[in-house]
């Protein structure tokens, strides 16, 4: 073995940069960190050759004192914390202090700056293998600016690993994105080859934090997302979320900020993937924007030096925070907010109520908020209204006899077994009167091909699929029922007698108790037969072989699965459909009006239980434009 030696400063910050400076959007992001903790309220950067040969990146902050220059670029030095109290509390973006070092071995780094209390700027760059600092006087408003050229020009390994120019730009551009959103409060402007990309002005209004949303994230995720704002037990978590109905093919909308830094966390994923879990398709993906503030002495982010993980002192508690107030969000969400972008259009206008009250929640108020606020005159959402993290809205609308009763002859009436051959007659009538309380899906005026309700609202043309709306609709009164221990099982007449397999007779024997708690109560009589001698009352006239088996495949499929909530969930969805309207059902108008009525009031309504939405809307501007009619 060879003398151990002591590391040459460069090569020892070379080594390190290994691990932070990946390719330039690294670099970038390090630069940009750097402007925003010296509190920077603008922050230019400049690209060329997607970063390879230059990143400059300058800002308005605070500047560092010439005295302080020769360290700034020394691994070891940071302004940002002294002791371990202040790593454990860290409140700032940069604390390692070792970003701009490693840069510099492996880059050709200059950074100039000048502090207010300076008359004049200066510059610093490092030289040789003890990377010694030269400084020199320069010329430079208040602020800082670094400059990055010819990245790994002396580590070849590293350069191997950079792909095409636009591909290195494209994760620069992600990368400011992701700055951009974390802080509203600056200004930001990206040039690419001399190009402006993209130019932000500091938000401060909720409509000027919607505007640089929609042009970071895209026009229609905002108009797709509510507002969460939501505070319990130190937390707080606020943002934008999508409509389970805008979900992504790819987890490639998904921003998530722990006290101003984005993160990707296992234990945030599978908090958010649970929460959309009842609404979204299993291989589709949800679109947030999610900000979780909390106090920094309860979260370590010093986990990584990339510092793109973090890890809860109390993971269980965050889980928790985030699934139920995600959860509550997306059960609340009612036509109205569907409905706001496309009024909004139709009127040719802002939806005034998120003008009056800009995107809803100032900052703190979460969770004393009311609950969902009442529908706004004309339909406007009241984007304002979300009050998670607060008492469940009481779903007392199913409970009305009448509305039984309507389910009832939905499900007796030949609502499963279809009927082919019943064409369906159109059937039409004038709708109510306008009024200033017309119910946001407004009154049904006919039913097409028996598959679709068509419903006239003051936005334009509703059109339902009525077998989804009423599968969500059954679907969420079976889970509510089951919570409340409720789902009250009627006996069959003649006991249903099923031949199936060996191992579907085990299965239903084995599940027995679980079945019991679905309404489900079926006996084995033989090695290949079951008597199924219960089913919920809720199903009652639904096709129950059909049922059983299909409940039957789902437990051999989920096997001795523990997450039992979901696959109850499941089995009561593969219920629900199978209970619900099917299409070439006849229905009066007051049936379907019945139907809307309920879609309003039900959680999720908005999409089927398989993620697909149940009602579109089919604006007055939108028809209007087709027959070229000026309005
Ligand atoms: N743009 C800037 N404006 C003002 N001060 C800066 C700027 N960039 C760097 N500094 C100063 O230089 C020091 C070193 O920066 P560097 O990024 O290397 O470390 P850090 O930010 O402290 O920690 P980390 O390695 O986690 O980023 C900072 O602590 C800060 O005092
Ligand atoms: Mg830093």
């Amino acid at each position: 073995m060879p003398h151990i030696q002591l590391l040459s400063p460069r090569l020892a910050n070379q080594i390190a940069a290994g691990e932070v400076v990946e390719r330039p959007a690294s670099v970038v992001k390090e630069l940009v960190e750097n402007a925003l903790d010296a509190g920077a309220s603008r922050v230019d950067i400049e690209v060329e050759q997607g970063g390879v040969k230059l990143i400059r990146v300058r800002d308005d902050g605070s500047g560092i004192d010439e005295a302080d220059l020769p360290l700034a670029l020394s691994r070891h030095a940071t302004s940002k914390i002294l002791t371990l109290d202040d790593l454990e509390a860290v409140g700032t973006l940069g604390f390692r202090g070792e970003a701009l070092a490693s840069i510099s071995s492996v880059s050709r780094l200059a950074l100039t700056s000048r502090t207010e209390a300076q008359e004049a700027a200066a510059r610093v760059e490092v030289e040789g293998r003890d990377m010694d600092a030269r400084i020199s006087p320069a010329a430079h408003p208040v602020g800082t600016t670094v400059e990055v050229r010819d990245l790994f020009f002396n580590t070849p390994a590293r350069r191997k690993f950079l792909r095409t120019e636009k591909t290195e730009f494209n994760h620069v551009e992600e990368c400011i994105r992701r700055q951009a959103l974390s802080r509203f409060d600056a200004g930001f402007t990206l040039r690419h080859n001399q190009r402006v990309v993209q130019s932000l002005r500091p938000a401060e209004s909720e409509v000027d934090k919607e505007r640089r949303i929609g042009s970071l994230c895209g026009q229609q995720f905002i108009d797709n997302a509510v507002i969460i704002d939501a505070e319990a037990t130190g937390l707080r978590l606020w943002g934008w979320v999508a409509l389970p109905t805008f979900s992504r093919s790819q987890a490639d909308l998904q921003y998530f900020f722990v006290n101003g830094r984005v993160i990707r966390d296992k234990l945030v994923a599978h908090a958010v993937r649970q929460a959309y879990r009842d609404v979204l398709y299993n291989n589709r993906h949800p679109a947030f924007v999610l900000y979780l503030e909390v106090d920094p002495a309860t979260v370590d982010v010093n986990v990584h030096p990339t510092k793109h993980e973090v890890r809860f002192r109390d993971g269980r508690l965050v889980h928790d925070f985030i699934f139920r107030t995600l959860h509550r969000a997306l059960a609340d969400v009612r036509p109205d907010d569907h409905l706001r972008g496309a009024v909004a259009q139709s009127f040719g206008r802002e939806p005034e109520a998120a003008v009056a009250n800009p995107a809803g929640n100032p900052a703190g108020m979460g969770a004393s908020l009311p609950d969902q606020a009442p529908p706004v005159a004309g339909g406007y959402a009241n984007r304002g209204g979300f009050g998670v993290g607060s008492a469940s809205q009481p779903q007392q609308e199913w409970k009305a006899s009448d509305q039984m009763a309507f389910y009832q002859s939905l499900n007796e009436g030949g609502g499963v077994a279809s009927r082919p051959d019943n064409v369906s007659q159109p059937v039409a009538v004038t709708p109510p009167r306008d009024t200033d309380e017309e119910p946001p899906l407004g009154y049904a005026i006919a039913q097409l091909h028996g598959i679709y309700i068509l419903a006239q609202s003051r936005a334009g043309l509703i059109v339902v699929d009525m077998h989804a709306a009423h599968e969500r609709i059954t679907y969420e009164r079976m889970k509510h029922a089951l919570a409340e221990q409720d789902l009250k099982s009627q006996p069959l007449l003649v006991p249903l007698s099923l031949a199936v397999s060996q191992k579907e007779a085990a299965l239903a024997e084995t599940h027995g108790e679980e079945l019991q708690h679905l309404g489900l109560q079926i006996e084995r009589i033989g090695p290949e037969t079951l008597a199924v001698r219960q089913i919920p009352a809720l199903l009652r006239g639904a096709d129950t072989e059909q049922l059983v088996r299909d409940v039957l495949a789902d437990l051999i499929e989920h096997g001795q699965s523990d997450r039992v909530e979901a696959v109850t969930h499941e089995l009561l969805g593969t219920m629900a459909c199978h209970g619900s309207v099917r299409a070439n059902r006849q229905l009066t108008i007051p049936e379907m009006n019945s139907l809307l009525r309920d879609m309003e009031a039900t959680e999720r309504s908005g999409q089927c239980n398989h993620g697909r939405p149940t009602w579109t809307l089919v604006t007055l501007s939108e028809l209007d434009k087709l027959f070229l009619r000026g309005r």
